[in-house]
């Protein structure tokens, strides 16, 4: 499978902004063995789809979702009218919105239910707090917020769901988790899975990223562990200077590897 970057544009940009950068990403060429996604806020999507294309190799997401495709839900946005508006991803159980919007793990199951079912691919998000690590109950954290998120959920066909592992310590801190640590992170999160999974279905139709203070230094180091299927980007992604810095390092590792 190839790797994946994907670019959180967060609540950061307007969406003349998103519009720019998007633009000028869509003037790198990216190298063929990568997958690179844009998660532009609801607002810069239709902006962002139209000036990429159908045929972008950039791909696009959402943020979050509602678990409904329709009704009297003011202000959320369905995961059927993302799908229209062109988008393949969608992050859910984003950190930010667990802290700051109490969002559950049953809340973020039913997201992920309801994004399949609209066709679009579930990013997951897991990480625990500093407090969590200096508990020693991190793990429990990770497994628990794996196994309830993905509770009753079936992956069949071509069903495909990313797992980002973000620890909140990490995030937009510019304090990067050790690869390898993120590496023990990214294997107990496969452990969790196989609660839920056979190995197979494990094995086949999920990805897992990392994510937190990742950038054009770093990526690197993240991409060489085993089991680092790519990366979720925060403030680096926001950039385009920033970005393109990092997906020419990324194709470099890449091409070296000849994946
Ligand atoms: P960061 O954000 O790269 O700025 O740490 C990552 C994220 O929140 O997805």
């Amino acid at each position: 499978m190839k790797k994946l970057i994907a670019g959180n544009w967060k609540m950061n940009l307007t969406a003349a902004e998103s519009l720019s950068l998007a633009k000028q990403l869509s003037e790198v060429k990216l190298p063929n063995n990568l997958e690179v996604a844009v998660l532009p806020s609801f607002a810069a999507l239709s902006f962002v789809q139209t000036m990429l294309g159908p045929e972008s190799d950039i791909k696009l997401g959402a943020q979050d979702c509602f678990w409904e495709a329709k009704g009297a839900y003011t202000g959320e946005v369905s995961p059927v009218q993302l799908k229209e508006l062109g988008c393949q991803y969608v992050l859910i159980g984003h950190s930010e919105r667990r802290l700051n919007l109490g969002e559950t793990d049953e809340m973020v199951n039913r997201k992920i239910a309801a994004a399949q079912k609209a066709g679009l691919v579930p990013v997951l998000c897991v990480g625990e707090t500093d407090e969590d690590r200096r508990l020693g109950r991190w793990a429990s954290k990770l497994n628990s917020q794996v196994v309830n998120g993905l509770k009753g959920i079936e992956v069949v066909g071509t069903h495909e769901i990313i797992i980002a592992y973000e620890p909140i310590w990490a995030i937009g801190t510019g304090r990067p988790c050790e690869p390898k640590v993120a590496s023990e992170a990214h294997a107990l999160i496969k452990n969790a899975l196989l609660e839920v999974f056979s190995a197979s279905r494990a094995k086949n139709h999920f990805r897992i990223i990392y994510g937190g203070s990742v950038d054009g230094s770093n990526i690197a180091t993240y991409l060489a562990e085993d089991g680092i299927d790519g990366a979720l980007v925060g403030g680096a992604s926001q950039k385009f200077l920033s970005f393109s810095a990092l997906l020419e390092a990324t194709a470099n590792i890449a091409g070296k590897q000849g994946k």
